[in-house]
């Protein structure tokens, strides 16, 4: 099982919680790769996608509103999350897994927590990865 983990960050953030995701995943097994947005490149080889944003003005930022409607996650899974101060956490997930879908991508996860990313936080983000990718080995 190939994953990825994609992400944008401007103060930290997300990439916290992504590189969390990635040694979780590391962890349990999977072929696991970490990349920025703008590095990400071939997505083809990948058979789970996990994809964070932060929330800017209630919006995944431009990246990740790009990189959600590349024909080349069409047929693919994608789990989706983000990072928040305070709303639109939910909203911002709406609009990824919209986009996704017209691409022709499955949605298999969507989780937002608001607030700077502690210890707890992480955890709840990791296990959340971890039961994603657990479901997609069956
Ligand atoms: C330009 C900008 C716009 C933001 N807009 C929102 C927003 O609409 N809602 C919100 O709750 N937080 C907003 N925030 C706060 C960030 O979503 C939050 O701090 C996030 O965790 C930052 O992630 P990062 O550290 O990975 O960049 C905004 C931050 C910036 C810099």
């Amino acid at each position: 099982m190939n994953v990825l983990v994609v992400y944008d960050s401007l103060t930290g953030n997300t990439e916290r919680v992504a590189q969390s995701i990635n040694d979780d995943l590391k962890g349990k097994g999977a072929e696991c790769t970490l990349s920025k947005v703008r590095d990400a490149g071939d997505l083809s080889g990948y058979d789970l996608i996990f994809v964070g944003t932060p929330v800017h003005a209630r919006s995944p930022t431009r990246a990740v509103r790009k990189l959600v409607s590349s024909k080349e996650l069409k047929g693919k899974n994608v789990a989706v999350f983000d990072t928040y101060a305070a709303f639109a956490g939910e909203l911002v997930l709406d609009k990824m897994q919209g986009v996704l879908e017209k691409t022709g991508a499955s949605v298999v996860g969507r989780k937002s927590i608001k607030g700077r990313p502690n210890e707890d936080y992480l955890n709840e983000y990791g296990s959340w990865a971890s039961d994603i990718l657990s479901a997609s080995m069956k």
